[in-house]
């Protein structure tokens, strides 16, 4: 048995879950007028209202007493003083230092890291001031009009989330593209708008050795010197953000449009560090430290806060609940703000290649459920397409709605309207309509009898569906750094109650290994026959249907 099924919080969380199961949210709403204070946080200018969930003060004071028990306070220190608690990879996890903004020393083996933090900040605000400026020009002269970001995972969804979320804030001026797939249809569709003499390409790669992205760098390469661009051009057109240096000089880059960053950065946590640098490019430099600013104070709300009023360490808190105790599988992200469309996707690899994990820290199996999958489309769009499930299917998913009080474009009535679905999704899972409801409203409708009742059973909802809202003043990029952080943070917390290393992601190998014995075997003309039945089958008829 493990040692977090055997922990007095546990046990006493397991019993009480089972009463609570028998509690609806209505009862609980209905008991106590003041839930909504007493179950809300507010840091800055934000509101998290956590008190549509399955609990009470009891079971709050159960699941902080586990967080205290599972040393979440210890743990947090030691990621940000420098320890190494990655420690498959031997590493510290310092994305914190990226965003620390008091300056203070950040010891990692002996040295202070913000020397080199600021360094390569500096090195950023001079090349994106010049870009921006339009006195960074292409190799003919001309200011540079587009940007294509290339990299994949971490070196990409936090680029393109956030790019998309302060879209507001960003340089009409520039456009911003982002290249991920291997899939070459990717590469062709985005350079086929573009014209040489005005494209920079930021290669971001932390490993700068990730197939799809060295690809598809050199595809660009290709493209640009088969357009007339030369060997010494590419200075003027390509830059790289890695911690490997070596790797971006032999792929043709010059050292001097190198942005470095560091092996204490995970890839998924990294669009701090110079990952950030299309970000930059496209809403300048003052307001990228803004979302440093943001995300620093979160830091401090994090580390400072005691675990009761510690917005991350409730939001996580809750998620274990759901996640431990009434085996929800899944947690639905959900922003009612277009521009955050792409936040589910960026947290879907933050949680979930953090806490995918199945053997603890010492490499014992757990014995409990760890990382939900994460999930999620902006509002009302998934109002039209998977809330179903939500309201009226078998599986309990705790949801979060995120939106901003202030819209950046106040067109007619569509804030409100957007804002009362908001308000009422969330009213009715925790509500749902009982039976007498439902025949009350057919009743009004007109309806009687056994057409009446066919349909009642249909339109009942259960509600007591779980939800988070987190409303903040406007999706600024100080306000969008606290939200990332907030989230980031949520994540260190369940991996730490779980017992497993949120910041390595082995599972990505086994695939790439594989992948990498394959492609030869597909340039052969004989049949496969050196793997299972099913995966020769699937190669040869491949290569059969590609000869014809
Ligand atoms: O998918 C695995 C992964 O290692 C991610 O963690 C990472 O964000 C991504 O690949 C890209 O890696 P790199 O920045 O080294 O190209």
């Amino acid at each position: 048995m493990s040692d977090l099924t055997q922990l007095n919080s546990w046990k006493k969380l397991a019993a009480h879950a089972e009463e609570m199961k028998q509690v609806h949210m209505r009862e609980l709403f209905a008991a106590d007028a003041n839930r909504f204070d007493t179950f809300s946080a507010h840091f800055n200018d934000i509101l998290v209202d956590y008190s549509k969930n399955i609990i009470t003060k009891e079971s709050m004071k159960m699941l902080i007493e586990l967080a205290r028990e599972c040393d979440v306070s210890g743990w947090t220190e030691r990621m940000f003083n420098g320890e190494k608690i990655n420690n498959t990879e031997n590493r510290a996890v310092l994305h914190t230092a990226l965003r620390n903004r008091s300056n203070r020393p950040v010891m990692m083996d002996g040295q202070d890291v913000m020397p080199d933090v600021n360094r390569v900040l500096k090195q950023m605000r001079e090349f994106t001031e010049a870009v921006r400026s339009g006195e960074w020009l292409g190799s003919t002269g001309k200011p540079i009009t587009d940007i294509v970001n290339i990299g994949i995972g971490g070196s990409d969804l936090g680029p393109v989330m956030v790019t998309e979320a302060l879209t507001p804030f960003g340089r009409d001026m520039l456009h911003m593209h982002f290249v991920s797939n291997i899939d070459g249809t990717h590469m062709v569709e985005t350079l086929r708008h573009l014209h040489r003499e005005t494209t920079l390409f930021v290669i971001v790669s932390k490993t700068f050795t990730t197939q799809e992205t060295i690809t598809n760098a050199r595809t660009a390469r290709d493209w640009f010197l088969t357009r007339g661009g030369s060997k010494t051009a590419v200075a003027k057109h390509f830059v790289a953000v890695s911690t490997n240096a070596r790797a971006v000089a032999a792929f043709g880059i010059d050292p001097a449009n190198m942005f470095e960053f560091w092996d204490w950065v995970g890839g998924r946590y990294s669009l701090w560090s110079a990952v950030g640098l299309s970000i930059a490019l496209y809403i300048g430099m003052d307001n990228f430290e803004k979302l440093l600013s943001g995300a620093h104070e979160m830091d401090e709300h994090f580390r400072h806060a005691p675990l009761e009023e510690n917005i991350p360490v409730i939001l996580a808190v809750l998620g274990v609940w759901y996640n431990n105790f009434f085996d929800a599988d899944s947690h639905a992200l959900l922003p009612y703000d277009q521009y955050m469309h792409r936040f589910p996707a960026y947290f879907q690899q933050g949680d979930m290649e953090s806490s995918g994990k199945r053997v603890k820290h010492d490499g014992t199996l757990v014995d409990y459920s760890t990382g939900p999958i994460i999930w999620g489309e902006p509002g009302t769009n998934g109002q039209h397409a998977f809330y179903q499930l939500i309201h009226q299917g078998t599986k309990l998913v705790p949801c979060d709605f995120l939106a901003p009080v202030e819209t950046k474009n106040p067109v007619g009535r569509h804030h409100p309207m957007l804002m009362s679905n908001f308000f009422a999704q969330t009213e009715a899972l925790m509500l749902g309509k009982t039976a007498e409801e439902v025949r009350q409203e057919l009743i009004e409708e007109g309806l009687s009898g056994e057409a009446l009742e066919a349909l009642v059973p249909h339109k009942v909802f259960p509600g007591n569906r779980p939800t988070n809202s987190i409303l903040f003043q406007k999706l600024t990029p100080h306000a969008l750094g606290s939200l990332i952080a907030m989230y980031e943070h949520k994540t260190f917390v369940q991996s730490v109650i779980w017992d497993v290393n949120a910041f390595d992601q082995w599972g990505v190998e086994l695939g790439k290994q594989l992948a990498r014995k394959i492609l030869p075997e597909l340039d052969d003309f004989e049949d496969t026959h050196g793997h299972d039945s099913s995966t020769n089958g699937l190669i040869n008829y491949y290569k059969k249907h590609q000869k014809e």
